[in-house]
């Protein structure tokens, strides 16, 4: 998303920095006015037509500064509305056919546009309400400095001012919202029978849709009457506001020049700058507001566009074709970011586990979530670029090493080739290799250790960086003193994934913050290391194990 907003971030500056020149010109003008009126009327020093040049030429300049800016402004807003809008229909062709039966596309496409539009919205004008809140301070200054007293007593209807826009929008939110509802509505109906003309017709349902089409049309149309009244009833009251502050000004500024207190250019100045405070106050609710429901929207956008890692296995059940129960009501959760060991005995469904994230087998009973998607609902190509796997026994093509590496990221420039070999400790003993990265494995080129062909095989999944991360046994062949290195650079690159980790060795362990201890299909305790090692016998049974087979 902030990349989105990054790669238009050159008109975006532009855009602000202008928009604050023209307003900062704005400012100005009153003062000017107040200061000519004085020296030509009052004092009669200055000529009147020098002094008008240099207004006009300063309108003039706030004029087309404001202009440029705005232009700026939506060639940003609308480029980045079409950005956020090619990549979330990108994604939406990456989901399944089932994920489509379930949610209604017509509702999707509504409620993706508004939240893009609401989005767009808020990252683009909320800089410019704040520059405009700005020069509200600053007209305030200025006002200040001519009388502080008429100053106070100018801002009296402000306060009211903000809260009847906040008022104003409390009441008109419902009605928005019930608003893109009901047009969701319409775009579901049209949309189904687009989609279903057939179905319509050869059951002779068009009646029937044309006046499910008409009640969902009036359902819009109470809604934007609703809208409409309510505005009808609020408006008058934030536009006529101000005015009461111009009258007071009037009033007592009015009477300042009768005592001498005050100028009369001065009121000139000073109504013109109350006219620049009015804009600011009413938009800090509006501010607000917007960032309320930018809010909302982004959540939703960003549930759409990124892959957060929140894992929940929901009672899993799992039978392979031959009957054997593997999983029995295996029911775990697992949080974005987590580090999580799965350990038991061997043939307790460890990898069956991992076989099943990525869908080489579908569960019997229950679900897989990946942040509340069931990943059944998702293609597999995506659901494979999002959750990387590497097997205890990693399968490498008889192609160079590079190539071996770059499997699932052909494009991989040999910079990002050797980073993920480094961070996989495997980069040091390829470049020792007579042809380095150009070396071909396999039958006939050269054959690598178990532990190599692990270290390659993490290679491979680390470039592809996917965002859930399954190491199944993926060190088990490589020595304790090797492995240490890897997971030193792994723990980096972990904090921002989910990661299981299948594991018997304590140091593997060691880098998950929870372990689940896994008996007969199901998940026998749940906690940190010290814990299980605490209060569960068999898992200090599995860990001598372990250490025996490894010192063996
Ligand atoms: N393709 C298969 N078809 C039938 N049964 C299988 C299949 N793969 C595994 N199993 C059985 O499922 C059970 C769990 O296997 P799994 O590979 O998940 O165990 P594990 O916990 O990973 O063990 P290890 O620690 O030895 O790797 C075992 O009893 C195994 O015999
Ligand atoms: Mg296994």
């Amino acid at each position: 998303m902030l990349p989105v907003i990054q790669s238009h971030r050159v008109p975006f500056i532009a855009a602000i920095v202008l928009s604050f020149v023209s307003l900062v010109f704005q400012v100005l003008v009153p003062n000017m006015l107040a200061n000519d009126i004085t020296n030509t009327f009052v004092k009669h020093v200055a000529a009147l037509h020098t002094d008008v040049i240099f207004v006009v030429i300063v309108g003039v300049l706030a004029g087309v500064t404001g202009i440029v800016s705005r232009q700026y402004l939506f060639y940003t807003a609308y480029n980045v509305e079409a950005d956020l809008r090619s990549l979330i229909y990108q994604h939406l062709t990456w989901l399944s056919f089932s994920f489509y039966d379930r949610v209604q596309s017509g509702q999707l496409i509504s409620r993706a546009n508004s939240d893009i539009r609401s989005v767009q919205m808020y990252s683009i004008f909320a800089p410019l309400i704040i520059v405009q809140c700005l020069i509200g301070v600053v007209a305030f200054c200025f006002m200040l400095s001519i009388n502080w007293a008429l100053a106070l007593i100018a801002m009296i209807v402000m306060p009211i001012l903000y809260f009847v826009g906040i008022k104003m929008r409390r009441v008109m939110f419902p009605i928005s919202w019930i608003t893109q509802a009901r047009l969701a509505e319409v775009a579901t109906v049209v949309d189904e029978n687009v989609n279903g003309v057939r179905v319509v017709k050869s059951f002779a349902q068009e009646e029937a849709e044309i006046d499910r089409l008409a009640d969902a049309a009036e359902g819009v149309a109470w809604a934007y009457i609703k809208d409409a009244n309510i505005r009808a009833i609020w408006s008058p009251w934030v536009q006529n506001l101000p005015q009461l502050g111009l009258a007071l000004v009037l009033l007592c500024g009015g009477w300042m020049v009768l005592h001498g207190d005050l100028q009369y250019p001065e009121i000139l100045a000073f109504s013109l700058y109350l006219l620049m405070l009015q804009a600011p106050f009413m938009m800090l609710g509006q501010l607000v507001m917007m960032g309320q429901r930018a809010k909302a929207s982004a959540g939703r956008i960003f549930d759409l566009l990124d892959v957060r890692g929140a894992i929940d296995f929901n009672h899993l059940n799992f039978t392979y074709d031959n009957g054997a129960e593997i999983l029995k009501d295996f029911d775990a959760h697992i949080k974005p970011g987590e580090t999580v060991a799965l350990v038991g005995r061997t043939g307790s469904g460890k990898s069956t586990v991992a076989r099943l994230m990525t869908r080489f087998y579908d569960v019997t009973g229950g679900d897989i979530e990946i942040d509340g998607h069931d990943i059944r609902d998702v293609t597999l190509t995506s659901l494979r670029e999002n959750v990387g796997v590497v097997l205890d026994e990693p399968f490498l093509f008889s192609i160079s090493i590079r190539d071996n590496i770059a499997y699932g990221r052909p494009d991989a420039s040999i910079e990002e080739i050797q980073a993920a070999a480094r961070a996989a400790n495997a980069d040091e003993f390829i470049v020792r290799l007579p042809e380095g990265y150009d070396t071909v494995i396999g039958e006939r080129g050269y054959t690598l250790s178990g532990g190599q062909r692990q270290r390659i095989a993490i290679a491979r999944t680390l470039l592809l960086n996917p965002p859930i991360l399954i190491l199944d046994d993926a060190t088990s062949a490589i020595d304790v003193h090797v492995e240490s290195g890897i997971y030193k650079a792994l723990r980096e690159l972990l904090t921002q994934r989910t990661t299981i980790v299948i594991a018997h060795r304590i140091s593997t362990i060691a880098l998950a913050s929870r372990v689940l201890l896994i008996d007969e299909g199901r998940v026998l305790a749940d906690g940190t290391h010290e814990d299980l090692l605490a209060n569960v016998p068999l898992y200090s049974e599995i860990l001598a194990q372990a250490t025996n087979e490894g010192s063996s």
